[in-house]
């Protein structure tokens, strides 16, 4: 444990505005999440940055699409990015945006530096230009086409400023032999050597044919280049030309994609070399996610959003597979399958199985409180060193970045307590104080390595380890809890139990990647905006408020349109809550000539128990529509009480039949 907090300043790269954030660039952010709660466990002050790459060409054209200026263009993807990283769980310490005055200052800042120090010159450039990932292809051809995207390049001349990267050749490689931890995984950095070796070409790092980017002071029309602007983020992020007084910099860690490593571990470097600034410590290079073997992008149409699978199965099941399934810094395949086979497996069966029947057996046996272990058997002890051993072990993979291997290892304990409960049969104990205390010992093993197990999962499952903790009674943040402090033996005796809640509710397989792909296409192909609900109107608890809305012209409506609106006297059969959903019950309802499934908001008010059987008047002609997943064919009309909008369902003071028309 550092004696005063050692800072630790880690990044992702800043995502490019002109589209929205899928799943791959979620798992670099959640990547980045994962070590900062480590860390901050470990006793770090850490500072997490994230951004937004808001210049170049492909914005000045997604904003002329759009028809709006660019900088409203930009704010607003902006604020979409933030929104979802915040809604997700994590959010950055720092946000920094490429168009904030603080990074504008410092990239103008940062390239008077590289001048006066005689690394910038002026001069004519021709050259081959990807648009697309905003960058010139070595070796091309006019007429070719992209070796990364395959899309055409094309062919730019123009008046540059250049920097002087050949003469860091012989530096970089220095640097490089000097810190073999800068670029990792390993492979990257022969990769990156052997490109170094074979010769640096000087960089031109200013435009005149874009218009939307940083300004050269003096020097307009020429701004500033995509890479020249992007990596200077990073500083920018942390007091730019006065990062001394923060104190963050140098970067301890940038994370990347293996896209983009050149650009770090060559450029990156050089440029703050030439300003004399000094060096990140590591740059560290993940693979990608790729779909049906190809990397996933808008424009090949196969995408995996995060939204949906956090809303069937809950952020920590999508964080716990993002890095169980694969090995860090490696590719591999996004499936829906796959990802549900471990929800099913490791989480609702494994830690969440775990945590229920270790709670259930405390609460019966021992009246919710911790039991007190007495005399040891082998099994015991051979559990608690497997445990002990198990912290050591999970925290040098953590330290690594092994997140699959420190995984691992959390649920090879989990399976070890499942064993040991089921050789050790606590439940099948009778009241002898022997049994007494052979069940209290068995218990409290079976808890305490549930608590090391919660402090150890929590970098990965913040909200599901945090129940757990709670649920053995610790009062702490877990996330202020230190890691160093972790021992087998610590759970004391007496502690009253928190209270019970499911973890990960079992889910059917096919029906939740139905439902995660319906909620995808809604999300990929929203429907078209609808005017607003007038406030009189009732609440629309069914297939579609929107569509129900009064209509934005007048406020008086001609008998004929409400005569359009058919609505019945339904009776409600059934009444579930949805997985994924908290606010939705699955009703099914009698409405005179069939049996309708119909979603309603109303999972906040109403036990569905207490509906069954209760009349309700339905609009029964509102187009189908699914909700969070599910189909929904008709709308409950509730009334919407309260500034909250509690929905208050109708209903009739005399018998009515089913089926009856609403007038
Ligand atoms: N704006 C630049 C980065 C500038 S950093 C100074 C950029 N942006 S990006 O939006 O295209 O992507 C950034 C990062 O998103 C990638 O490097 C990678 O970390 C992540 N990913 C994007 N697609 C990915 C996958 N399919 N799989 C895993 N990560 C991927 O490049």
């Amino acid at each position: 444990m550092p004696e005063k907090k050692e800072k630790f300043y880690l990044t992702t790269p800043i995502y490019y505005t002109n589209g929205l954030p899928h799943i791959g660039h979620t798992y670099t952010t959640v990547v980045a999440d994962v070590i900062r709660r480590y860390k901050r466990m470990r006793g770090y002050d850490v500072v997490m940055t994230t951004g937004t790459d808001e210049h170049g060409v492909n914005v000045e054209r997604a904003a002329k699409k759009a028809g709006v200026p660019e900088s409203e263009f930009v704010a607003k993807m902006a604020d979409a990015w933030r929104a979802l990283w915040d809604e997700l769980g994590i959010p950055a310490d720092e946000f920094v945006r490429t168009t904030d005055l603080t990074h504008v200052r410092t990239v103008q800042w940062l390239f008077k530096l590289c001048r006066e120090n005689g690394y910038v010159y002026k001069g004519h450039y021709t050259g081959q230009y990807c648009i697309y990932d905003n960058a010139f292809v070595n070796d091309a051809k006019p007429g070719d086409n992209c070796p990364d995207c395959g899309r055409p390049l094309e062919t730019i001349t123009e008046e540059n400023y250049f920097f002087k990267l050949s003469s860091f050749q012989k530096p970089l490689l220095d640097f490089y032999k000097k810190n073999p931890g800068f670029i990792q995984p390993d492979t990257r950095r022969n990769e990156i050597i052997s490109f170094v070796e074979g010769g640096l070409k000087d960089l031109s790092i200013t435009r005149t044919t874009i218009r939307w980017g940083i300004p050269v002071p003096g020097e307009e029309p020429h701004v500033f280049y995509v890479w020249f602007d992007a990596l200077t983020a990073y500083l920018s992020a942390v007091g730019g030309p006065e990062y001394e007084k923060r104190g963050y910099w140098p970067a301890d860690l940038h994370l990347v994609g293996k896209d983009i490593i050149r650009f770090h571990t060559v450029y990156w470097p050089a440029f703050l070399m030439a300003a004399m600034l000094p060096v990140p410590k590591q740059v560290w290079a993940h693979g990608w996610f790729l779909m049906d073997a190809a990397k996933m992008s808008k424009s090949k149409g196969n995408v995996v959003l995060p939204r949906p699978i956090v809303n069937m199965l809950g952020m920590d099941a999508l964080r716990y597979f993002l890095l169980r399934d694969v090995v860090f810094g490696q590719d591999g395949n996004f499936s829906y399958d796959a990802l549900v086979t471990r929800y099913n497996s490791d989480l609702a069966n494994g830690l969440g199985n775990l945590a229920s029947r270790t709670a259930a057996l405390i609460e019966k046996n021992f009246a919710g409180k911790i039991p007190k272990p007495a005399a040891l058997k082998p099994q015991d002890e051979a559990l608690a060193k497997e445990a002990q051993a198990a912290i050591g072990e999970v925290l040098e993979n953590f330290d690594k970045l092994s997140f699959a291997r420190a995984l691992e290892t959390i649920w090879t304990l989990i399976a070890a307590a499942d064993k040991y409960l089921t050789s050790e049969q606590p439940w099948a104990l009778g009241n002898s104080e022997a049994d007494q205390f052979r069940k209290a010992t068995v218990l409290w093993t079976t808890a305490e390595l549930l608590r090391i197990v919660a402090a150890l999962a929590f970098p990965v499952l913040p909200d599901s380890a945090a129940k757990v903790w709670s649920l053995l009674g610790q009062s702490d943040a877990l996330g202020k809890f230190e890691l160093d402090g972790l021992r087998w033996g610590q759970l004391v005796p007496g502690t009253s139990l928190g209270k019970s809640q499911t973890l990960f509710p079992r889910v059917d397989k096919t029906e939740a990647i139905e439902r995660i792909e319906s909620m995808a296409n809604e999300e990929l192909n929203p429907p078209k905006a609808v005017p607003a609900p007038a406030a009189s109107a009732p609440a629309a608890t069914g297939a579609s408020a929107a569509a129900a809305a009064a209509p934005a012209v007048s406020d008086k409506i001609g008998i004929e349109d409400f005569a359009k609106v058919e609505m019945r006297v339904g009776q409600i059969k059934t009444a579930e809550r949805i997985v994924g959903a908290d606010k939705l019950l699955k009703l099914t309802v009698d409405i005179g000539t069939e049996i309708r499934q119909i979603c309603a908001g109303i999972a906040q008010y109403y036990e569905p128990e207490s509906l069954i059987g209760r009349k309700v008047a339905v609009v029964v002609n509102l187009a189908p529509r699914k909700l969070r997943g599910v189909e929904s064919n008709g709308m409950i009309v509730a009334a919407s009480v309260g500034p909250e909008g509690r929905p208050v369902l109708t209903g009739f003071h005399e018998e009515v039949e089913v089926g009856a028309r609403l007038k």
